[in-house]
């Protein structure tokens, strides 16, 4: 039987309609979230993640604040316009768009960012509390995971989970929060490195593939009945398309979906919801600042996704 199609899409829009009650409840209070967003150079795909990022925001009521910098700017260039969103009230939450240029010294960015503000969850201090199971922000991409899972009714308690790829974006984190006491799986962490990874992709009963490798899983590597999250988004040459490229997966999808029990599509599965927890960390940290300026926060709300 094929494969359940989880409609990313989807999911991210009934988490964008939750984000826009939110984003309303704090306007009414004369609050508005803003996503202080940093761009350095001119990487088509970059451009169009951080257009993406911006229209999203206005779409959600919240604002964004775009600082572009050329391809040759230094480390310390970025890290003046860190600074300035970390001082300015307006800016709830910033994002430096990766990958910077090589001479960047993106370490030294990334931990400039104010913890407070850290919607991507990529400080050290974040990841510091990720680690611990404290309250934080949690990377977008693996928090988006997360939430398709959930909303999908996929059962991570007890469930061998394969990550495929160890970047600090997405497989390191993943590893990370799927092993914690409220999501229980038990992970086997995969990489360059690792023999015969088709032996360990088998034994998954979820399999996120993260590895940035077109067509990297093949259909023989699925377990049937398995849940397949494909995180790639790889630009291959395709002259039939107006944008002369098509985005295609880490898994090899017409064969995939024959053995899976879940599937996510490349567009349209893990893609929306990377965006979507952007929006959902930005307008929490507003709701904390709000919250610490006695503006109150509307009732229902926890310390969100961490
Ligand atoms: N580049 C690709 N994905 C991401 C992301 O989630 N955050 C940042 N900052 N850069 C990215």
């Amino acid at each position: 039987m094929a494969a359940k199609i989880i409609d990313g899409k989807k999911v991210a829009e009934e988490k964008r309609a939750e984000i826009r009650e939110r984003t309303a409840f704090l306007a009414s209070r004369g609050i508005v979230p803003g996503l202080g967003v940093i761009l350095v150079g001119e990487d088509p795909a970059s451009v169009s993640y951080v257009t993406g990022k911006e229209k999203a925001c206005a779409e959600n009521g919240l604002l964004s604040f775009e600082r572009r910098l050329g391809a040759h700017s230094s480390t310390e260039d970025v890290i003046a316009l860190v600074d300035g969103f970390n001082h300015d009230p307006k800016v709830h939450g910033i994002l430096v768009q990766l990958p910077l240029p090589a001479q960047i010294d993106e370490r030294r960015v990334i931990a400039a960012i104010d913890p407070a503000k850290d919607v991507d969850g990529l400080t050290p201090i974040n990841i510091g509390r990720m680690s611990l199971d404290e309250p934080c922000f949690l990377p977008c991409t693996p928090a988006g995971v997360i939430e398709l899972l959930r909303r999908s009714g996929v059962q991570t308690k007890g469930a061998n989970a394969v990550v495929v790829g160890r970047s600090n974006l997405v497989g390191r984190p993943l590893v990370n929060i799927l092993t914690r006491k409220s999501l229980n799986a038990t992970v086997t962490a995969c990489h360059t490195g690792t023999v015969d990874l088709a032996s360990h992709c088998r034994r998954a009963d979820i399999l996120i593939a993260c590895a940035g490798k077109v067509g990297l899983i093949t259909a023989d590597m699925i377990k049937p009945g398995a849940c397949v999250m494909d995180v790639g988004v790889n630009r291959v040459e395709d002259e039939g398309a107006k944008s002369g490229f098509r985005l295609k997966g880490d898994v090899e999808y017409a064969g995939a979906i024959e053995v899976a029990g879940w599937i996510t599509p490349v567009p349209g599965g893990v893609g929306p919801m990377t965006i979507t927890m952007l929006l959902d960390n930005t307008t929490l940290a507003a709701e904390r600042a709000a919250a610490e300026h006695g503006e109150g926060r509307q009732a229902g709300h926890g310390d969100g996704p961490a």
